[in-house]
Order: structure tokens, then C-alpha cells, then sequence
């Protein structure tokens, strides 16, 4: 068995069982969580015989920062519930993989301490009700060295969760979140997630922060084109780990609409949810993403070994993946096309 395989259940022996599930878990009946690793493992490739494989690269640029290898780690919250050291810790062990971290806006570390661990980092940003509390967050992520702005675009509203026992929020420590915010200085309203985004918001988060915009969550290629159009900079195809709309279709099978949406636009294309292979990245690079990001495998890695753990994990999965491309007689990322798929 991978090490990578068993990371879930050994960090359930170490995680409060609501924490654990909350991890885990889907919104509603569980169906886009659970379906997602098995859409990436259906696609089958058509193999390149007699090229020179003796040398691999995958090396690549996100968004103009150099990274050693095509998977970074998606925003995710409650890492300190992981590790005490919660996204220092997470921060460290990107660093050390020679990968990139999207931070989430729930996190329960300072922005100025995340930077100062010296990893290239994206902020991921929940545009809320009250905008000056999102742009006082914003502010503090410019100033702690954020190189772009992840807008999470799938969350007008919190997917609903069904909880068998006790919920996470019993058992968190007030710590654990939103550390770059004051929630006690603003009424609940203030901070519930904006309803009434339309693409006007990324020039809006562009122009105030002088950062690239990447949007999360998109699912269809009109989207990608309305986004790309409105000035982002990047996408990330996701569905939130099937944590927003029980029932989005997997990001697998959305990835080659939102390629095809994007051809000959300057805009980057990135991937999440349910990729746990070398074989799972071939595919996702084939079809066009510039890279992919990973949000529970981290999770667990963080809580089973710490900062090391992340750079365990990172780097075993590129190590897979450049197996994977001498394998598929691909020796370099721009090899990674879509006739590399079986339609
Ligand atoms: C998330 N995700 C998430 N996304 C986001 O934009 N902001 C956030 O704060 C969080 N928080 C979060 C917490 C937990 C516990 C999970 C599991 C996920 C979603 C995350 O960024 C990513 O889209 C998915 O996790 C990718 O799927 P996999 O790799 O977990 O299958």
C-alpha cells in the first residue's frame, strides 16, 4: 500500500472524531465527495512508444512564480487542528516540496506569519456582505507577501452538512479560525458570504489589491469565458470537494469544456478535487490544466507527519507523476495533450 493511502484513517487515530469527519465529508448525500477520485481513475490514456524518456521535467510556473512540480495545495481551514503550528507548519512543508500554498481566508494563522516562512503563497478570499471587512483582509494578505487572490465563487451560501454526532464547531478552539479578522467587531450579517457576486467582482479585487485573480469553483465553460473575459488571471475547475452542490459533476469530467472554453485566452487553468495519483495528474495536465491543487490528502498528511508529511506528500505524488510520463512517453509538461486520452 502507498503511504498516501493510508494518511486517512492514520490521522483519524489522531483527530477528534468530529474534526476527522469534518475533513472527510461532503455536503448533503455525500454524492460529488464521493464520486470524485473514481472520475479521474475512468480516464484511460494512449501511450507513446520510442521517445527519449531518460530525462523528465516538470518543473513549471504558476502565474509567473517557479514551482519544482505541477501540484500545489488548495485553501483549506482548521489546520491547526492538524498540527498546533497549523499553517506555519503546512507553509513549511510546500516550501520544502518546492510548491506553492493557497491560503484560506478562514485560516487560523496571521497572513504576516504565513509569509514570513518564505513560501509563495495565494490568498483564497470569501468575498462577505460587509466589503470593508474583505478588503481589511485583503490588505493584510498584500502585506504578508500574497502573490495572487483565489476567489472561491461556488459559496453564496455554506453547503449544508449532515452530521451524525457532534459538530466540528463543538469542539474547535477559538484559535483555530479566521485569525486575520475581528468577527467579534461585526454582526453576523456582516460576515455572511456575499449572494450577489457577478464577474464585475474580479476587476473590483484586481484593481484593490494590484494582484492577479484566479476564480474557484467554476464548473462550465461559459463560466471560464465570462470570468476570463471580466479580466481573471487564472481558474480553478473545482467543486469544492464536493462540499458546495451535492451533485456537481466531478472536476474531471468538467476540466475539458472549461480547456476548450479557454483556448487562446492568456487566462491559467488549475484543477481540484479527488486527485490522489501520479496517473490522476497525467490526466488533469492533459487536459489542460497548468497544474493541480490538493486539499484533504494534505489535510491528513499534515495531521500523520507535520510540515514533513506535506513535503512527503508532494513530493511522492511528483515523483509518481514523472513515472507516470516516462511511462506515457511524455518527457516534458508540453508533451501532456489531449490525445495522451482515450475519448
Ligand atoms: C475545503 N475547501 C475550501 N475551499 C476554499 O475555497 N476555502 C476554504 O476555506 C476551504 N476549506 C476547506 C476545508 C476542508 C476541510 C476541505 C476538505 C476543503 C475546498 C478545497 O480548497 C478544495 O477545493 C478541495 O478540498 C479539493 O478536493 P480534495 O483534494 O479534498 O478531494
Amino acid at each position: 500500500m502507498r503511504w498516501i493511502d493510508g494518511l486517512e484513517a492514520a490521522a483519524g487515530e489522531k483527530l477528534a472524531e468530529p474534526v476527522h469527519r469534518y475533513f472527510r465529508q461532503g455536503s448533503a448525500g455525500g454524492v460529488s465527495a464521493g464520486e470524485a477520485v473514481a472520475a479521474w481513475s475512468s480516464y484511460r490514456f494512449r501511450p507513446r512508444v520510442l521517445t527519449d524518456v531518460s530525462t523528465v521535467d516538470i518543473s513549471t510556473s504558476v502565474l509567473g512564480t517557479p514551482v519544482d512540480l505541477p501540484v500545489l495545495v488548495a485553501p483549506t481551514t482548521l489546520q491547526r487542528q492538524a498540527d498546533p503550528s497549523g499553517e506555519r507548519a503546512m507553509a513549511a512543508g510546500v516550501r520544502d516540496a518546492g510548491s506553492l500554498l493557497a491560503v484560506s481566508s478562514n485560516a487560523g494563522t496571521t497572513f504576516a506569519d504565513i509569509g514570513s516562512v518564505g513560501t509563495p503563497w495565494w490568498v483564497q478570499i470569501y468575498v462577505v456582505k460587509n466589503r470593508d471587512i474583505t478588503l481589511k483582509m485583503l490588505d493584510a494578505a498584500v502585506a504578508g507577501g500574497a502573490r495572487a487572490v483565489v476567489l472561491t465563487a461556488d459559496t453564496p451560501v455554506v453547503g449544508r452538512k449532515e452530521d451524525d454526532g457532534p459538530t466540528v464547531w463543538e469542539v474547535i478552539q477559538p484559535g483555530d479560525l479566521l485569525a486575520n479578522l475581528d468577527a467579534d467587531d461585526y454582526p453576523d450579517e456582516d460576515l455572511a458570504k456575499a449572494d450577489d457576486l457577478t464577474p464585475d467582482v474580479i476587476g473590483w479585487l484586481t484593481e484593490r489589491t494590484g494582484l492577479p485573480v484566479l476564480v474557484k469553483g467554476v464548473l462550465r465553460g461559459d463560466d471560464a469565458k465570462r470570468c476570463s473575459d471580466a479580466g481573471a488571471a487564472g481558474i480553478i475547475v473545482s467543486n469544492h470537494g464536493g462540499r458546495q452542490l451535492d451533485g456537481a459533476i466531478p472536476t474531471a469530467q468538467a476540466l475539458p469544456e472549461v480547456a476548450a472554453a479557454l483556448a487562446g485566452t492568456p487566462t491559467e487553468l488549475y484543477v481540484d478535487g479527488g486527485i490522489r495519483r501520479g496517473e490522476h495528474i497525467l490526466a488533469a495536465l492533459a487536459l489542460g490544466a497548468r497544474a493541480v491543487l490538493l486539499g484533504r490528502p494534505a489535510l491528513w498528511a499534515l495531521t500523520v507527519a507535520g510540515s514533513a508529511g506535506v513535503t512527503r506528500l508532494l513530493t511522492d505524488l511528483g515523483e509518481e507523476l514523472e513515472h507516470a510520463m516516462r511511462l506515457a512517453g511524455t518527457p516534458t509538461l508540453a508533451a501532456l495533450t489531449p490525445d495522451l486520452i482515450a475519448r
